[in-house]
């Protein structure tokens, strides 16, 4: 910041306003609190139209009421976190509670109380500020420092649930009888006011509900990941145009540019962007995106736009810098792109989970066993996993509202599952040869190659989402050609 921005006071030089006292600063006249609580508009909002997703969160919120009875359920959105002295890392809403509400504003809390039938809803939210304690301007976290917030009133007609003021939340929880469940670690207030009415086992079957709940996808989060996908598929042409940019200064330029169309198109990127040139690309996880970009070498660039609905897209393409595959590069992106379309055929409602993982890993070992880079048969290979030493990860993913989505659902309901409508995953089977990698011919060392889509399970097969940008190499060489220009 150039500035330090604080609250003002008319003799600031005199008295330098630096301390909080019940949250609002003090050293202000009289005449001037006075002066500030008046003469401000009444701006508040009537007849909103509830938000697009307004009756998918009610029937999610149905769904928990009916799997936990009798039990009041606690789902925080989080609070902010500090990232420097005063200053704040960008806040995003915990999954549970957008999943439940619609709503992403920080300290929210979703509280499901039991009733005879169910359970009633209430959203506890921050207020607008009071004007007449004066907080709205002199608090930091008043509205006049960090913007307008919904009245009470106005969130109850977006969301569609009876909103409350959150400050009073962690009283009533305190005074709470009967079984109670939260959702941990957004919210270390609202798990203080809980501390002795609440257990780690109980709480952690709230947290797999809530994962499981999201194995399956409506048709709200469907249409979400198809936009997500298309934007990330913008993102990923802004990059292959400025190229010769990034050439000119490093990977940043590719991080910078793909967070651009996520921040014009949506909320941010769902995970910290991958733009890995040359080697980097064998570094599964490379987001510190420092290094040189060479003309030669290829680029894996690992990237997703998440909506302003919070639903991301996780897509990679290993890119020529140049706009041409040399041979080698060829010979093993063609490889991946075999493997990727095994993969993506074994997707279909039935299947086992691990089919799409095993049919991928079956083409790579047997390419492996090809070139000679290790010992067949790819029986062998596979029932060794020695593949593995350049396969390295699993072949993909369920996505949605947290790139490796559902994390927290049993085995039973995920990997050892069968695949149904409505899910989504990625498919992404890479080959990495390490730089230093001396098992392997000089000429593969460096190359990491990895192909990467968001495949929707329907009812008679499956649909790519990200099958806006080309997989096939021809294919990729002549949609950078036309790009480029
Ligand atoms: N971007 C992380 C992953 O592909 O799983
Ligand atoms: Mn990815
Ligand atoms: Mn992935």
């Amino acid at each position: 910041m150039a500035e330090e921005l604080t609250p003002e006071t008319p003799d600031e030089a005199e008295e330098p306003i630096k301390q909080r006292k019940n949250g609002l600063y003090q050293g202000v006249s009289d005449e001037l609190a006075e002066n500030m609580k008046s003469g401000w508009a009444d701006t508040e909002l009537t007849g909103l139209a509830p938000i697009a997703q307004a009756a998918e969160t009610a029937a999610r919120r149905a769904a928990l009421s009916a799997r936990f009875p009798g039990e009041r359920l606690v789902v925080p959105a989080g609070n902010l976190k500090t990232r420097s002295n005063d200053t704040e890392y960008s806040f995003r809403a915990s999954t549970e509670y957008a999943y439940l509400t619609g709503d992403q504003t920080h300290d929210g809390v979703l509280v499901l109380e039991p009733t005879k039938t169910g359970h009633e809803a209430t959203i506890y939210l921050l207020p607008r500020s009071d004007r007449e304690n004066g907080e709205f301007w002199l608090d930091g976290m008043g509205e006049l420092w960090v913007g307008r917030r919904h009245s009470l009133t106005e969130a109850e007609q977006l969301l569609g649930i009876p909103a409350k003021d959150v400050r009073e939340l962690a009283a009533a929880l305190g005074e709470a009888t009967g079984p109670v469940r939260a959702v941990r670690g957004h919210d270390a207030g609202i798990e203080t006011a809980l501390t002795d009415k609440v257990t780690a086992e109980r709480d952690e079957e709230l947290r797999v509900y809530l994962s499981e709940a999201r194995l399956i996808k409506d048709s709200f989060e469907i249409a979400e990941l198809e936009k997500a996908c298309a934007s990330t598929a913008r993102g990923f042409e802004d990059v292959v145009k400025v190229l010769d940019k990034a050439e000119a200064t490093s990977e940043r330029y590719i991080e910078g540019t793909f967070f651009l169309r996520a921040r014009v198109e949506g909320n941010d990127v769902g995970y910290g962007s991958i733009c890995a040139a040359g080697p980097h690309a064998c570094t599964l996880h490379w987001v510190r995106n420092d290094g040189a970009v060479r003309s030669g070498d290829l680029l894996l660039l690992d990237a997703g736009v998440e909506t302003t609905e919070l639903y991301t897209a996780d897509v990679t393409r290993t890119l020529p810098i140049n706009g041409r595959y040399t041979e080698i590069q060829r010979k093993i992106y063609d490889a991946v792109y075999e493997a990727q379309e095994a993969g993506i055929a074994a997707v279909k409602p039935g299947a086992a989970y691990r089919d799409f993982h095993d049919a991928a890993q079956r083409v790579l070992a047997e390419k492996l066993v090809e070139w000679g880079l290790v010992e067949g048969p790819a029986e062998r290979v596979l029932e060794l996993g020695l593949q593995r030493r350049w396969t390295l990860h699993g072949t993909g993913h369920m996505l949605g509202m947290d790139v490796h989505d559902c994390a927290a659902a049993r085995t039973e309901a995920y990997v050892d599952t069968t695949l149904e409508p409505g899910m989504c995953l990625t498919v992404e089977p890479g080959l990495y040869f390490q730089a230093d990698d001396l098992t392997v011919p000089e000429e593969y060392r460096g190359i990491g190659v990895r192909i990467e889509d968001d495949i929707l399970v329907t009812e008679d097969g499956n649909r790519n989402l990200s099958d806006q940008l080309p997989r096939r190499s021809d294919e990729v060489e002549a949609w950078m050609a036309a790009l480029k220009g």
